[in-house]
């Protein structure tokens, strides 16, 4: 009998790949750059799943060219905005993505930006390296205070909880925007307008949906407070790039720490990369060693109980089961 092809459309870490190897045949994109769309589907005909990246547009296309034997899509990212799930459903093909085993690192990353961008990390060093750094001063680099502070969390899931729980640490009160969670001990919900006018840090932590892109635009910077630290470790797509750029150019807000852009990736000639209170790291929230590991190992389960036709450990679209 012959055994199911899975096409993987970027090389991800070995944990994962050792499993795929062990079930099926796999076609790998083994290029540093991800497969345009053309090239997606010239691989997948004839394949029982395709195993994607955050890089990747999945749409209505791309399954009817793998053919009506696809059981499954799982995504190597906890976002699954690249993919078109009403599609998915209406093929009956099941969607997993990466959750859990990425939480800890993306909240890790977001305090990193926040900090940096609070405190100058980024431009003081360069400060140093550049042979500037003349003498200790009362007022060079002053930045944001922390303590006390309070922290607005735009999505309150996984990651906007782990969030929480480090601003306890740092005695900031936590508030948060999400319509489908509830207060707690760590944390007080309010309203978006509430959140944009009362907060110190905004961090976004929300799924990239018809209702949050550009979520954060020209009216939100106005009602956000002039020493606001914007944190985006979501989608880029959640906040309209030029009113970015003019809140921060004309100090509507204090600075933004981002790891994620629209578009993605920033053009080398961007006018953001002009501003000196902007920082920005190359989509990296979920870049720790142990993280890639068990994504790898979780994107991989996915397509194996997917091709055996059974629930996916971390499905996105339950309402294809009966
Ligand atoms: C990364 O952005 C992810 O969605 O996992
Ligand atoms: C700062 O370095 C201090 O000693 O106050």
């Amino acid at each position: 009998m012959t055994r199911p092809t899975v096409f993987i459309t970027r090389r991800i870490p070995e944990a994962g790949l050792d499993l795929l190897r062990d079930h099926y045949e796999i076609i790998l994109w083994d290029e540093a750059f991800p497969p345009r769309h053309k090239e997606i589907l010239e691989k997948v005909p004839g394949v029982s799943g395709i195993l994607s990246l955050l890089t990747d547009k999945i749409d209505a296309e791309i399954m009817d060219r793998a053919g009506s034997q696809i059981r499954v899509i799982s995504n190597y990212a906890v976002g699954y905005n690249n993919i078109d799930i009403q599609a998915a459903n209406q093929r009956k093909i099941a969607v997993g993505n990466t959750p859990d085993v990425l939480t800890d690192a993306t909240a890790d990353h977001a305090f990193a930006l926040m900090l940096a961008a609070g405190r100058h990390i980024v431009a003081g060093e360069k400060n140093v390296r550049e042979g500037n750094w003349k003498t200790w001063g009362p007022g060079i680099f002053l930045g944001a205070d922390f303590k006390d502070a309070t922290l607005g969390l735009i999505g309150y899931g996984r990651i906007g909880k782990a969030m929480a729980k480090r601003a306890g640490g740092f005695d900031m009160q936590v508030i948060f925007f999400d319509p489908t969670a509830e207060s707690d001990e760590k944390a007080r919900k309010v309203d978006l307008e509430t959140l944009l006018c009362q907060s110190d840090i905004i961090s976004l932590h929300a799924p990239l949906t018809t209702e949050t892109k550009y979520l954060i635009n020209e009216d939100s910077f106005k009602k956000m407070k002039p020493n606001c630290i914007l944190v985006n470790t979501a989608r880029g797509e959640m906040i309209e790039s030029n009113a970015l750029y003019y809140a921060l150019k004309n100090r509507l807000i204090f600075a933004a720490g981002i790891d994620v852009t629209d578009p993605e990736p920033l053009p080398h000639d961007s006018p953001l990369l002009t501003l000196e209170n902007l920082i920005v790291t190359p989509h990296i929230a979920s870049a720790s060693f142990k993280t890639r590991d068990n994504m790898a190992i979780i994107a991989a389960k996915n397509i194996i109980a997917g091709i055996q036709g059974q629930r996916l450990p971390h499905i996105v679209n339950p309402e294809i089961y009966p």
